[in-house]
C-alpha cells in the first residue's frame, strides 16, 4: 500500500477516535477511560512512565491502552531479580505493563484507578484462570510521593472490603524488561482486520503508536461500551466508503 494511503487511514481513524473522547465526555460510569478527563487536550509537558503488573501482560497491555492521556504501552516483566528475562523463563519477576503518559491529560492517581478497577487485586497467586507467581499484582513506584500515593489507594481499596485482603505489593522500580514483540499489543494482533486498517505498520511503529495502543484495549473489549460501540460504528464507516485498502478484506 502507498504510504499517503496509509497516512490517510491512519489520520481517519485518529480524527475518528479523537472525536469519540471529546464527544464522550458526560458519561459517568466507573471505567478506566472515564477516569481522566476525555475533554483535556495533549499537553506540553515531558512524558512520564509507569509500571504495573496485574495479570496476564496481554490483558494488562489493553487495560491501560484505552485511557486518555496514555501515549504508548509495553509489555515486559519486572519485580524480580533475574537479568535478561524471557517469556518462558522469566524467573522471579512479574508479567507487566509499561505506561508512557502524559501527566497533563492524566496523573499517577488515575492511573491507579485503571489498576484497581482493571483486576481482582484480591486474588491470591494468579489472575483467573492464570495461576502463578508472575501473575501477582504489584504496583511500582519511582520516587517517595509515587509510593505515599499508592499506599493511600491501597488501603482505599481495601476499605471497600475487609472480608479479603489486597494482595496488591508496591515495590519500588528497579528495571522494566521489555517482553517479546509478539506480546506486544497481542490483542490487536489477534484482530488482522485492524492491523490491515492501520496499513499494516512495521512492528516497531505498531509498538510505538498510541492508536495501536487504543485500537489494542478495542479488540480486548476493554473500551468502555460506549467507546467500543463508537469505534464499531467509525470503522464500518471507513469500511462502507470502501478505501482501496479494504477491498478484498
Ligand atoms: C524515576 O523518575 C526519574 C525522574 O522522572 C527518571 O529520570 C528515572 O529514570 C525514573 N526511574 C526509573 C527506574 O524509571
Amino acid at each position: 500500500m502507498a504510504l499517503s494511503e496509509r497516512n490517510a487511514i491512519l489520520h481517519l481513524l485518529t480524527l475518528a477516535l479523537l472525536t469519540i473522547a471529546v464527544t464522550n465526555r458526560a458519561l459517568g460510569i466507573r471505567i478506566p477511560n472515564q477516569i481522566s478527563d476525555p475533554s483535556r487536550e495533549p499537553s506540553d509537558q515531558p512524558l512520564k512512565i509507569a509500571v504495573f503488573a496485574l495479570g496476564g501482560f496481554w490483558r494488562s497491555e489493553a487495560a491501560f491502552g484505552c485511557a486518555n492521556g496514555v501515549v504508548r504501552t509495553t509489555v515486559g516483566y519486572a519485580g524480580g531479580s533475574k537479568s535478561n528475562p524471557e517469556y518462558r523463563s522469566l524467573g522471579d519477576h512479574a508479567e507487566s505493563v509499561q505506561v508512557e503518559y502524559d501527566p497533563g491529560v492524566i496523573n499517577f492517581r488515575q492511573l491507579l484507578e485503571v489498576f484497581w478497577s482493571s483486576h481482582d487485586s484480591r486474588q491470591v497467586f494468579g489472575q483467573g484462570p492464570d495461576v502463578g507467581n508472575q501473575y501477582r499484582s504489584i504496583i511500582f513506584t519511582n520516587g517517595t510521593e509515587e509510593a505515599r500515593l499508592a499506599a493511600v489507594s491501597k488501603e482505599k481499596e481495601q476499605l471497600r472490603s475487609r472480608s479479603s485482603i489486597v494482595t496488591t505489593q508496591i515495590q519500588q522500580l528497579v528495571a522494566f524488561y521489555p517482553a517479546e514483540p509478539e506480546h506486544q499489543k497481542f490483542e490487536l494482533k489477534r484482530r488482522p482486520f485492524l492491523l490491515q486498517l492501520m496499513g499494516n505498520l512495521p512492528e516497531e511503529e505498531l509498538q510505538r503508536s498510541s492508536l495501536a495502543a487504543k485500537l489494542n484495549g478495542y479488540a480486548a473489549d476493554l473500551c468502555p461500551p460506549k467507546i467500543q460501540n463508537q469505534i464499531d460504528a467509525k470503522i464500518n464507516q471507513i469500511v462502507k466508503k470502501g478505501w482501496p485498502v479494504l477491498r478484498g478484506v
